[in-house]
């Protein structure tokens, strides 16, 4: 049995549409902090049949819908695809049954397909003989299930970065790890309904939207910014390149066809909050937002504890507290 375990990843500069829908190649570079907690498990055995079992952090069982099951049966089966295109196909299985342990609660705003699929890629480069894959190669692995769990396969910061054609042709490079800069990311979820479309389907639309190009023209400068931020430890050049980023991203979705309404007005009141409080206190934070009304706030170590304390005192949120983390890894192979 192969086990691996990974945790979700939070962007700064967003991955939002694809070049190639069916490979998850996306239409530019965007670059995420991992985080430590909550983590996912997941384990691959041997099998005559494709199944999968699913628990939460309780050690219940998760019943899985047809779609979810198709979604990681095809990841299987792209994933081999891309061994054998390495030339390390030799002995692949035919069937393997998963068994994921998630600890992510559920409706806490974080995104579990990131950490979900990052594991599988973890898991499936360990089915190979000989030598083990690259990071890049595991990167590959797991964005073909999930576009973002595609920058797991290193810790702290790391970026999504396309490269030349091809189902390779988009994987994860470090720009720091997980030491070089702690911070932290207190998550408020203001709502803990289900969103009706999910990513998959958003990223197919993203290209209806007029804005669209424009942004795609934009990320170039942003990932040079970012990038520079992060290495510099520059909070506020920070800051300024990662909400402007988000913010247009929710832009572009609100003006896709059909348009995709993430945010809430209480988004809105907690941004106008957050934004007021750092300007009183001068704190190092800033907000951003994925497909979700849920609002993470990054912040440094000097800002957290005032950070938090907003985060506590809003009514009817839940609340979850994480900080820069390592990449997916094997736990037993
Ligand atoms: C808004 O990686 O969740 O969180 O490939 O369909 O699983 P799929 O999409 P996914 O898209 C993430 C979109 C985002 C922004 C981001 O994380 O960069």
């Amino acid at each position: 049995m192969i086990t691996a375990t990974s945790s979700p990843n939070i962007a700064l500069i967003k991955y939002w549409g694809n070049r190639n829908d069916a490979l998850r190649l996306p239409a530019a570079d965007s670059l995420s902090m991992v985080l430590d907690t909550p983590t996912v498990e997941a384990s691959v055995e041997l099998s005559d049949v494709f199944t999968v079992q699913s628990y939460d952090a309780n050690g219940t069982e998760k019943p899985q819908t047809e779609q979810s099951v198709a979604r990681l049966a095809h990841h299987f089966t792209l994933a081999k695809e891309y061994l054998v295109s390495l030339g390390r196909g030799k002995n692949l299985p035919k069937n393997i049954s998963l068994t994921i342990r998630s600890a992510i609660p559920p409706a806490i705003g974080i995104a579990s397909s990131a950490a979900v699929f990052s594991c599988l890629g973890e898991a499936y480069g360990a089915l190979v003989e000989g030598r083990p894959l690259s990071r890049e190669e595991v990167s590959i692995l797991s964005r073909l299930g999930s576009g973002s769990a595609g920058r797991n396969s290193y810790g702290g910061f790391v970026a999504l970065i396309n490269h030349a054609d091809g189902m390779a042709s988009s994987y994860a490079e470090q720009i720091a790890d997980e030491h070089h800069w702690p911070l932290h990311d207190i998550v408020i979820v203001p709502s803990v309904k289900e969103k009706k479309v999910g990513s998959t389907e958003g990223h197919a639309a993203a290209a209806t939207s007029p804005l669209f190009a424009e942004r795609l023209r934009a990320i170039p400068k942003r990932m040079r910014e970012c990038i520079s931020a992060l290495r510099t430890r520059d909070f506020e050049k920070l800051q300024v390149v990662s909400e402007e980023d988000a913010l247009e991203m929710h832009r572009v979705m609100e003006s896709q066809n059909p348009p995709l309404q993430y945010l809430s007005d209480e988004t809105h009141r907690i941004l106008k909050e957050i934004e007021g409080l750092r300007k009183s206190e001068k704190l190092n934070v800033l907000h951003t937002m994925d497909a979700g009304p849920t609002v993470h706030l990054i912040c440094a170590e000097d800002s957290v504890q005032t950070v938090t304390e907003f985060a506590e005192a809003q009514k009817n949120c839940l609340i979850f507290k994480t900080k820069t983390g390592k990449s997916s890894r094997l736990i037993t192979s």
